[in-house]
């Protein structure tokens, strides 16, 4: 008998080959690109810790829009900036606020060719940078931040958002969202909930790009990096209180995490591949140390293999476009 009879090189031994027998696939209808939006900026700034990415001024934000729209990219997910921040974060619900007069400005560009989410969350519009309103002992207080939520859903709903993203990982924030969209009529904007939100290193660039104020640290409202189990109950919560798309967050560090959650989740899965994962891959590659096209659809593979429907990537322009060309 010739020996090895096994030999799993010969689906590898050309590109059809390779092609053909490729498990996970990679469109760009799979991407969201998030972007940030800076209140009275007239050109965008530059976020030198996230090189390529920027805070956009109204004109630029539309029309980096309008390319991504035209690159194929699934949706894109809106943070905004604003010049003033106070104790309650007034501005995220305020209809003319940063965030929400972005909304509408991309909504009247591109409208329904692309799907166009809103980050719902306190912390880019507070003083004290914490994604909830504090009590007077200085603690994120649950139950008061929820009625802030659902009305900045609201807000977010009638700015023209297909899509709300609470992202500040209070309890019962997807069912109060639910409640308030629906009683105010908009029956039809979804809930892509941040389900399994940690409490992550990998966030600080995006606190650069956001001017974010916060002392400390989110660890009693963002999940722990040592827990799976705590998870899936984020799940079972976010599915009962009626999240239409549920999202792990970050992407590469928990990618068992994400496993887990698809493996379970009756709804489409999205994961985040966020700031802090994107500046290691550009810093890496700036230095010559890694091949940057390579490591970036083999992290987005990674990410699609490990289970996830959707992802939120500062990459889906360029991906997108090369994507398409291939
Ligand atoms: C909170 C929020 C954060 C990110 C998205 N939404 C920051 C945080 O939790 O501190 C991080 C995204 C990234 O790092 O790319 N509104």
């Amino acid at each position: 008998m010739a020996f090895p009879l096994h030999r799993p090189r010969r689906l590898r031994s050309t590109p059809a080959l390779r092609r053909l027998v490729a498990e996970t696939d990679l469109r760009p209808r799979h991407l969201v690109l998030p972007m940030f939006v800076k209140e009275g900026a007239g050109e965008p700034v530059p976020i030198a810790s996230m090189p390529g990415v920027v805070q956009h001024s109204r004109d630029s934000l539309r029309k980096a829009a309008t390319e991504a729209v035209a690159a194929g990219v699934g949706g894109l997910m809106l943070f905004g900036v604003p010049e003033r921040r106070d104790a309650t974060g007034s501005a995220g619900v305020d209809p003319d606020g940063v965030l929400n007069v972005a909304l509408r400005d991309v909504s009247a560009e591109v409208g329904d060719t692309t799907v166009l989410m809103a980050d719902t969350c306190l912390d880019e519009f507070t003083d004290h940078g914490h994604c909830g309103l504090l009590d007077a002992d200085g603690r994120v207080d649950n139950d008061a931040t929820l009625a802030v939520y659902a009305e900045m859903a609201v807000a977010q709903a009638e700015a023209g958002a297909h899509l709300v993203g609470p992202s500040g990982m209070m309890d019962g924030q997807v069912g109060v969202i639910r409640e308030a969209l629906d009683a105010a009529g908009h029956l039809d904007t979804g809930i892509l909930a941040y389900t399994a939100k940690y409490s992550s290193a990998f966030y600080g660039p995006f606190r650069e790009a956001v001017e974010s104020q916060l002392q400390g640290d989110r660890k009693t409202y963002q999940q722990d990096g040592a827990n799976v189990r705590e998870a899936l109950r984020e799940l079972a919560l976010d599915l009962e209180e009626g999240a239409d798309l549920v999202m792990v967050k970050p992407a590469l560090a928990y990618l068992d995490v994400l496993r887990a959650v698809a493996e379970t989740a009756d709804v489409p899965v999205a994961a985040y591949q966020v700031s802090g994962e994107y500046a290691m891959v550009e810093a890496a590659a700036a230095n010559g140390w890694l091949d940057r096209d390579r490591t970036v659809l083999e992290t987005l593979t990674s990410i699609r293999r490990a289970g996830a429907d959707i992802v939120l990537t500062y990459w889906a322009t360029e991906v997108a476009g090369r994507l398409t060309i291939e």
